[in-house]
Formats: structure tokens, sequence, C-alpha cells
């Protein structure tokens, strides 16, 4: 290593030491400032060819992780509750060959989803246990079936000129994921009862963990408590458009039992038995919902949503609202599965303001809790 590569190295870890130092010490750290230092540390101590090398063998991590996952091998560990099983005892259980699961599980100890005990042998730990609840390997499922295929195919897709970020249906343009299935998301999963089922597990808790939901971001409590609004009467409280199963709506009036005023819950109908917009209601709230759509689309189920609202009613969209230098990478890798998906985007504020400024609504606020990243926007009728 040069002397120079030395001292940044050096200087990089006073960082994460005094930062560390002050988390012991109750000291409120940005858990994304600590991730930095420390993922800048590594990469200092790495170099270059560690660090590309060890990107470009990530796709074997995620072979190996999905054999584990759907042999039953996590299962497994995680139901033998921290004691050690061996390849061979894991064999008996699952039908994987023992030396298939040495061979996917000297990968994946090594990237400490497991612990290693002895030769052939392993443990679960609070990692393979967090993989193991409902819903999370769900998640890796529908990466596996959408988001593989679409990336092994995209630079054949651009060079062809097939890949255009917001198609023109009209003049034969598709979306990466049409080119890939010659089909759509949402229609692939009405002819695949086993795939809706995965993606409706997986919608509920794909953030659980890394952030609080959005009515503790929003001060909902103080902000929807109104005056007048009495269970069962019209209008509703809150109207979650593109709801999935109700999930978001249940938690808000699970935490908040005191705020009165009905939840209305529209999805398509496969989901739900989808209903017509109620209007007032006090808030309309979006989540995850327009960033499956550009701007055009966006606009037209805006505009509907913009003539049930009366000037007291708020649009409250909980989504990735992107900072335009320094995005944490998630917003950048959840973008770019949009585009690979649904011709979607997630949007910086610069951009939400100019959708929200076409369709005659003013945003209000957008509320954070901690650090750059998802927040809640808050807009008003003009
Ligand atoms: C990414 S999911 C988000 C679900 C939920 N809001 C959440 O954040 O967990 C998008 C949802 O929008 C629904 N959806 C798609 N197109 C829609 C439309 N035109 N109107 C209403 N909902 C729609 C889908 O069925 C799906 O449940």
């Amino acid at each position: 290593m040069e002397q120079t590569d030395q001292d940044s190295v050096l200087s990089l870890a006073n960082k994460v030491s005094g930062l560390a130092e002050l988390q012991s010490s109750h000291n409120l750290v940005q858990q994304e400032e600590f991730i930095k230092a420390i993922q800048r540390l590594q990469i200092a101590v790495e170099g270059p060819a560690h660090y590309v090398a060890r990107k470009r063998h990530e796709p074997m991590e995620y072979a190996a992780t999905l054999l584990i996952i759907d042999s039953g091998v996590l299962q497994a560990l995680v139901e033998n509750g921290r004691k050690p099983l061996s390849a061979q005892e894991l064999a008996k259980k699952t039908k994987m060959e023992p030396l298939l699961i040495t061979r996917c599980m000297r990968i994946l100890t090594a990237i400490a989803l497991f612990d290693e005990v002895g030769s052939s042998t392993y443990k679960s730990n609070e990692i393979s246990e967090w993989l193991a609840r409902p819903g999370q390997a769900d998640g890796y499922r529908l990466i596996a079936r959408w988001i593989l295929p679409i990336s092994s195919r995209i630079v054949s897709l651009w060079e062809n000129n097939q890949f255009t970020q917001f198609p023109d249906e009209s003049k034969g343009e598709r979306n990466p994921f049409i080119w890939t299935f010659s089909t759509t998301q949402w229609e692939m999963m009405r002819q695949d009862p086993e795939l809706k089922r995965a993606f409706d597990s997986y919608m509920p808790i794909r953030r659980n963990g890394l952030r609080v939901p959005w009515h503790e971001i929003y001060p909902a409590a103080t902000e929807l408590d109104v005056k007048g609004f009495s269970e069962p009467h019209e209008p509703p409280l809150l109207v979650d458009v593109g709801g999935n199963t109700g999930y978001d709506a249940a938690s808000f009036k699970g935490k908040n039992p005191h705020i009165k005023g009905r939840c209305v819950v529209q999805d398509l109908p496969e989901t739900l038995a989808s209903s017509v917009a109620p209007e007032a209601a006090r808030a309309y709230f979006m989540k995850a919902l327009l960033h499956d759509f550009d701007d055009a689309e966006s606009r037209r189920l805006l505009s509907n949503t913009v003539k049930a609202m009366s000037p007291e009613s708020s649009l409250l969209i909980d989504d990735w609202v992107l900072p335009d230098v320094g995005a944490p990478v998630a917003g950048g890798t959840y973008d770019l599965m949009m585009l690979m998906l649904l011709s979607g985007m997630e949007r910086s504020e610069s951009q939400w303001k100019d959708l929200l400024n076409s369709v005659g609504l003013e945003v209000k606020k957008v509320w954070r809790k901690d650090g750059v990243g998802e927040g809640v926007i808050e807009a008003k009728k003009r």
C-alpha cells in the first residue's frame, strides 16, 4: 500500500472510531453516516482490485442464498435454535445434497448469513433468523424472478434501442419488463397466484427494521385528529390509494385509536374489491404508488384524487425524496428497479414539486424522520 493510501486508511479509521465513541456514549449518531464511514474504510483497505472482484461475484452470493432458502436449509437451521447442524444432518432434513450445502454455506458463512462452527457444520444467527421471518424470503424470490432476468438483458435492450426510459406504447415502445417477459408485472401476477401471494406477503414487511411507519414521520396524531370526524359517517378520514391489502391503514388506526373516522383502502380489483375515490376525505395517502409510474401516468392518477379532494384535504405521499447530491444507494437501486419493472422512477424533491404543481397541488411540507431518503410529502389543492 502507498503511503498516501495508508494515510487515508488511518484518517478513515479515526473517523469510524470517533463515531463509535460517540455512539457508545449515547450521542445520536446517524446510522447512515456511520455505515458510510465504515464502507469507505473497507474500500480503502481492500483497494480497487479486491473491491471490483467482490462486486463482480455478488450474483453467486444471491444464487447460494436462494438455494438455501428454497431447499429448506434456512428454515431447518433457524428452527434448530442456534444449535449446530452438519451438512449431513441438513441433507436428511431437506434432501439437498451435503456437498451442495457445503458449497453454498462456504459463501454464506463468509458473508455472515450463518455461523460456521466447524467443518461443514453451521448454526443460525440473528441475520438468518431475520431472513426466515414471513415475507423476507419472498423479497428474494421476487428479485430473482423479475430483476435478475431483466438485468441480464438490459445492455442488449439498450443496444437495440428497445430500452426506453419512458416508453410511448402508441409508438410500439415497451418497458424492459415487457421486452423480457412479453407481459406486464400485474398481468403476470394475475396468471400466477403463487407469485401474487409472494408479492402480497413481501409488501407489508419490506420496510420492517429499516424505517418507522409513515404515521410516525408525519405527525398524524396532531395533523389528522380533526373534530367533526366520527365513525361511521362520511367523509372518510383517510383513503389509502394503492394500499394493497390495507396493512398501512390498519397500522395507523391500531396506533391511533383516539383518531375518529373511517379508513378506506383502494387497489386493483384482484387485490381488493376496488372502490371509487370517496370525496373530501381528510387525507389521501399514497405509499410507494407513484414511483410505479412515469410522470404522464402519475398525472392521470393524481388528477382523479385531486377531483375528490376538498380544500381541507391533504395528499400524503410516502416515497423516496432523493437529494440531488449524496443519495443513499438504496434510493438509487429502488429507482432502477422501478425503471425495469414499470418504467417508474424515484423522484427528487424538485421533481415531486414539479409533478404535483402540474396537477394543481402545492407541497406544504416534506416530513422526514432522520437523514436523507424516504419522507412523507404533504400537499394541498392550490
Ligand atoms: C408497490 S405496491 C405498494 C403497496 C402499498 N402502498 C405499500 O406501500 O406497501 C403498489 C400497489 O399499487 C397497486 N396499484 C397498481 N396500479 C394501481 C392503480 N391504477 N390504482 C390503484 N392501485 C394500483 C398495486 O396492486 C399494489 O398493491
